[in-house]
């Protein structure tokens, strides 16, 4: 397995282009299993996990084109509804070509989902709403197997906390469905919007994604379009958090910081200065250290899960005491023991991390545990004294494009090395 050496202590500065969200284009070229005609998506991320979609919807009978960052994605027939436990098991995105077959074809029969080993992760809210849209469902050695021979019919699905793949899967599946559905508690990530935007421009009727009811009107069929996944909001702030651990300036391009949403005030707080620009944003660490603050993770548009490892990462050479909150997944502090390896002062207690910095952290051999907790390694190893080696880069390869070549760009010392 290939593994990342960081030799640490160089400040960062240059120009770094922002992918588009890998969390985005996965649900995005999900939805081209729902018509005929092609679905044409660009500023789609070269990653392992947009390859592995890949792969399951060509076993669907979707034809692929892949050039540069654009894919274009045709499912004239779809020549399989069963998703298989090889396929759907190493990513929890695959399991979203559920709703789009039962809506297209009646009936699907989709492996239950794997994924980043951050908790347990169920799928019930996702059934759930299947079931209220009128379909059958049964769970039978690891597969869900859905009909529902007479087509989906709109309803009001309520979820009971906020999940974004539930919101999602939902709005892939009512699309199609006969009348209008209701999603209350939705989810508000911008990638729902995305979504939202990518389905309207293929004829759905979806209105209020953003907000906390979402209404989809149903459609007989939706057609070819063209659509440009929006950028990485995790990739832009963990480049933004690699600043303000190892200090310089970074223009980042093709992104936004409104896009931090929460994290964005959270950043200044610590002595980040962050403009914006059109289509950009620069960002400086003027500070020899950042300031601690404290921080909970929640939906958009709070502080967001997906960034709490990175920022555990810059909060252990931070001048002073913070306190970090996990209250979306029930596992997401596996980093923890890994930074402390590397001579932060962490202590967990719960859902909540302490974290008392410290002037200088120090290169270790360390293991990342899933795609998040990775980059918060890779973050601690560019501003450590001495080499860091990084791990099980697998997991980088499913969420961050080109990590090194970008990071080499400006300044620092990284490599892969091949087993
Ligand atoms: C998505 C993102 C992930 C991010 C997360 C929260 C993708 C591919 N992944 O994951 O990077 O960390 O949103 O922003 O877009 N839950 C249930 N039952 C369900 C569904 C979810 O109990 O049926 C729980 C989960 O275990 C978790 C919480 O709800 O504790 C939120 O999960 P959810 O928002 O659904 O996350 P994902 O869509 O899996």
């Amino acid at each position: 397995m290939d593994k990342l050496a960081i030799i640490g202590g160089r400040p960062l500065y240059g120009e770094i282009p922002i992918s588009g969200a890998k969390n985005s284009a996965l649900k995005v070229m999900a939805a081209s299993l729902l018509c005929e005609e092609a679905l044409t998506l660009t500023n789609v991320p070269r990653l392992a996990d947009v390859d592995m979609l890949l792969r399951l919807l060509e076993q669907h009978g979707v034809e692929a084109m892949f050039e540069g960052s654009t894919l274009s994605l045709t499912a004239g027939t779809i020549t399989s509804t069963e998703a298989p436990y090889d396929l759907v098991r190493k990513m929890r995105a695959s399991f979203n070509v559920l709703g789009p077959l039962l809506a297209r074809e009646g009936k699907a029969k989709v492996s239950l989902p794997g994924g980043c080993a951050i908790g347990a992760r169920p799928v019930d809210l996702h059934l759930k709403a299947l079931e209220a849209m009128g379909a059958k469902i049964e769970l039978d050695e690891g597969y869900v197997f859905a009909e529902a021979p007479g087509g989906l019919k709109g309803a009001v699905v309520s979820l009971p906390f906020v999940s974004v793949g539930a919101t999602e899967h939902t709005m892939l599946a009512a699309v199609l469905a006969k009348g209008a559905t209701t999603i209350e508690n939705a989810a508000r990530e911008p990638e729902i919007t995305d979504l939202a935007n990518c389905l309207n421009a293929m004829g759905a009727k979806v209105s209020n994604a953003g907000q906390a009811t979402i209404t989809i009107e149903g459609v007989d069929r939706l057609h070819g379009a063209s659509h440009a996944v929006l950028p990485d909001r995790i990739e832009t702030g963990a480049y933004v958090m690699a600043v303000g651990a190892t200090g310089g300036e970074l223009t980042l391009t093709g992104t936004d910081a409104s896009l931090l949403g929460a994290a964005l005030p959270v950043l200044e707080e610590a002595g980040l200065i962050i403009e914006n620009g059109e289509n950009m944003l620069r960002v400086k660490q003027p500070r020899e250290r950042c300031k601690a603050v404290n921080i909970v993770t929640q939906p958009f548009p709070g502080f967001p899960t997906d960034l709490q490892a990175q920022f555990m990462a810059l909060m252990t050479t931070a001048d002073g005491v913070s306190t970090i909150k996990e209250t979306i997944f029930e596992n997401r502090f596996m980093h923890a023991p890994e930074l402390s390896r590397m001579g932060a002062k962490i202590s967990v207690d719960g859902q909540t991390a302490t974290v008392r910095g410290v002037e200088r952290l120090k290169g270790a051999p360390v293991m990342a545990t899933d795609l998040r907790a990775s980059m918060s390694l890779v973050i601690a190893g560019l501003c450590a004294e001495g080499q860091t080696m990084v791990n099980r880069v697998y997991h980088l390869d499913r969420g961050f494009e080109r990590l090194e070549e970008k990071l080499q760009n400006c300044g620092a010392l990284i490599e892969r090395v091949k087993d």
